[in-house]
């Protein structure tokens, strides 16, 4: 790994940027970290608290807030000359039914960051691209009805228009490594993700989060009727490990991680009974106190929601070298004791 190495966090002031951003400065504290985000749902308080949590100072990287729909990105990787561009800015409502917005915010500038990406080899600046990709590009494969984990290729029938913007991503991705099959470039379709530095994602915070809060505030936690909707649930901590090895800067492998889209995810299902279940045995709350109110779905939500999701992971380990190292409800009882330690975050949203 090279020092003074640059590296370009796209939506670096959200959840998992801003985590990923205090990682890379562990692991190499010398680094020049260029933050690009519009704070849309972001804030510099997810870069500073996750710096103080990875004990690594306070951020001095620079910040360009902007959109990266309405960036020059051929003034930037000429100028910053990144190794890397992490690119996980965009938007992340995923009730927002805005298609214009939507596709412009998610897509747009996307193709010419890829077309950069594989001109930079021919230029002697070899850039790596790690984009985040999600798993409502999914929807409801015929794994889902089944129960089984869904391997890469059973993606395509996204249920919403975050899920489609993301499929459109990797629909862009797919065309050009077309053209060039050595193209350094890795999509990441990330399951759901918890953990700690989510509180300013509000609504869209994960359900972990919220029911810990609800918990946490003496409210009884609220399901959709039965409850027994599983997710394939996975720890932060684990998916900035994953990013940073799609990067070239991680994972067990000897080579280089090989280009193309794969599955982040814990590679289990966890119903949300099953969540209940372990925050209240991990905050001592038993099921007579605060008893779990469940209510119907509203046809609304039916339309779009995913009743069960969970990654096939054989690919990421061979591709990437990487595997998740802890176990979703291990990782939701830990995190369950941590929100109780933080006490109610500073610019928390209400979820
Ligand atoms: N958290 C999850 O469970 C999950 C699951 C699947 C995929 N993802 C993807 O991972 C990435 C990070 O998500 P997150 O959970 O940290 O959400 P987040 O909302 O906390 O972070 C997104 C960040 O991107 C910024 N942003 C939005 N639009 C932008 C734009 N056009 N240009 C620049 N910055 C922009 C926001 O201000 C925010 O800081 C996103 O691409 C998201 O779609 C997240």
């Amino acid at each position: 790994m090279s020092h003074h190495a640059t590296y370009i966090v796209t939506g670096g002031a959200g959840f998992i940027g801003a985590n990923l951003v205090a990682e890379l400065l562990h692991r190499q504290p010398v680094a020049h970290v260029v933050v690009i985000d519009n704070f849309r749902s972001g804030s510099v308080e997810n870069i500073m608290a996750a710096c103080a949590r990875r004990s690594v100072g306070a951020f001095a990287g620079t910040i360009l807030p902007c959109s990266t729909a309405a960036l020059d990105w051929d003034m930037v990787l000429e100028r910053y000359e990144p190794s890397v561009v992490f690119h996980l800015g965009a938007i992340t409502d995923t009730t927002l039914n805005d298609e214009a917005e939507m596709f412009r915010e998610n897509l747009g500038g996307f193709e010419r960051l890829l077309a950069l990406v594989g001109e930079s080899r021919r230029h002697g600046c070899p850039v790596r691209l790690v984009y985040a990709s999600s798993a409502g590009t999914y929807g409801a494969p015929p794994q889902a009805a089944t129960r089984e984990p869904f391997p890469e290729s059973a993606a395509g029938q996204p249920r919403n228009v975050y899920g489609m913007s993301k499929w459109l991503m990797e629909a862009a991705h797919r065309r050009a490594a077309e053209r060039d099959e050595a193209l350094p470039v890795i999509g990441l379709r990330y399951f759901n993700v918890f953990g700690p530095g989510e509180a300013r994602k509000g609504a869209m915070a994960s359900m972990i989060y919220k029911l810990a809060r609800r918990l946490l505030d003496g409210q009884p936690p609220r399901l959709f009727a039965d409850g027994s909707q599983a997710r394939d649930q996975v720890a932060v901590a684990d998916v900035v490990e994953c990013t940073l090895a799609a990067g070239g800067l991680a994972g067990g492998l000897a080579r280089p991680p090989k280009p193309g889209v794969y599955n982040v995810g814990s590679g289990r299902a966890v119903s949300f009974n099953q969540i209940v279940d372990c925050l209240r045995e991990a905050l001592g709350i038993p099921p007579d106190r605060l008893p779990t109110e469940y209510f119907e779905m509203p046809a609304s939500v039916r339309a779009y929601y995913q009743d069960y999701t969970r990654a096939d992971i054989a690919a990421a380990a061979l591709g990437l070298g990487w595997s998740p190292r802890v176990a979703p409800l291990e990782a939701v009882a830990q995190y369950a004791l941590w929100i109780r330690s933080q006490g109610r975050p500073v610019g928390e949203r209400p979820v």
